[in-house]
Order: C-alpha cells, then sequence, then structure tokens
C-alpha cells in the first residue's frame, strides 16, 4: 500500500514539473533571443512617433548591452546588470504616465514583431511594470 502511494506521488510531482511554465529566460529564447528582442526594442523606440526623441543622443551599443542584462536578470537568467538604476537612468527626463505607456506599446509592437508570443510578451512586461515608479517623474 505504502509502495502505491509513493509511487501516486512520484507520478502527481511529474505531472506537475511538466506542466509548469518554463522559466522566462528559456521562454524568451536564452541570450541569442534576449539579444534579438532587444534589437527589436531599441529600433522600435527609436522609430517612434511620440517617444523616439528621446533616444537621439543615445549611445545604442551601451544601451543595448544594459537592456540585455537587465531583462537577463528579471527573466532569472542570473546575469548581472551594470548599469545605472532605473532611477538615475531616467533622472532629469520626467517621464509622464503616457510616455511611460508609449514605452509599454512601443516595447508590445517591438515584441509583436520579432515574433514573440503574447503570454510570453505579458510575463515580461508583468516583471517591468514595477520599475514604473523608479522610471516616472524622475
Ligand atoms: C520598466 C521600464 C524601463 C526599463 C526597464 C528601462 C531600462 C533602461 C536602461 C537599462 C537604461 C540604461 C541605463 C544606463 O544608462 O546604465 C535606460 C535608459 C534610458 N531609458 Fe529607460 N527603461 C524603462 C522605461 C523608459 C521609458 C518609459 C522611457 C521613455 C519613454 C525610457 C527612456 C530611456 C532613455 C531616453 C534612456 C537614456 C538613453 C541614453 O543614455 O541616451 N525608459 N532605460
Amino acid at each position: 500500500m505504502r509502495a502505491i502511494l509513493a509511487t501516486m506521488m512520484s507520478l502527481l510531482l511529474a505531472a506537475c514539473a511538466s506542466t509548469r511554465e518554463p522559466r522566462l529566460y528559456d521562454a524568451l529564447g536564452g541570450e541569442a533571443g534576449i539579444a534579438k528582442l532587444v534589437d527589436a526594442l531599441v529600433a522600435e523606440y527609436h522609430a517612434d512617433a511620440k517617444i523616439g526623441f528621446l533616444f537621439s543622443e543615445t549611445d545604442d551599443a551601451y544601451f543595448k548591452a544594459r537592456l540585455r542584462e537587465q531583462l537577463c536578470l528579471v527573466s532569472d537568467g542570473g546575469c548581472d546588470y551594470t548599469g545605472l538604476s532605473m532611477a538615475e537612468a531616467h533622472s532629469g527626463m520626467d517621464l509622464s504616465e503616457a510616455q511611460f505607456n508609449d514605452f509599454v506599446d512601443a516595447s508590445r509592437r517591438a515584441m509583436t514583431r520579432a515574433g514573440f508570443p503574447i503570454g510570453v510578451q505579458n510575463r515580461l512586461l508583468a516583471r517591468l511594470a514595477p520599475m514604473r515608479g523608479e522610471v516616472i517623474h524622475q
């Protein structure tokens, strides 16, 4: 009886493990997927009619490298983020809530164009949303 119970428990645990969502980092395609995502994001921010002007002086190589680190970190890929804090990075810009929403819209467009499924987009945006307070009105 005990052996049967133990077998049932391990079958249940195996079923749980196999239906669990993949780590977000893996769902994004790991290092290569995040590099592709960051290229798409930065292209979309530059092209955006409303927020594009904010990136006119941006050093894209530096910005992309920091974004790759940050997206790897927030998606549980275990990277170190070596850039400025969110408050420091956006200080002096006095970004509004509307600009934050424009940034999210541009991010969604970029992710859709780059082929990321809506569920993966939602998971990533849900992890970035809590940073909103450190980004706006700085
Ligand atoms: C959760 C949302 C956001 C994240 C995770 C994020 C991430 C970053 C990162 C990692 C940097 C570079 C930090 C460094 O210099 O070391 C940065 C800079 C910057 N971000 Fe954001 N950002 C967010 C929201 C926004 C929004 C809403 C806007 C504008 C609408 C924006 C515009 C900029 C600009 C213009 C820079 C400076 C680029 C430069 O150095 O020229 N960001 N951001």
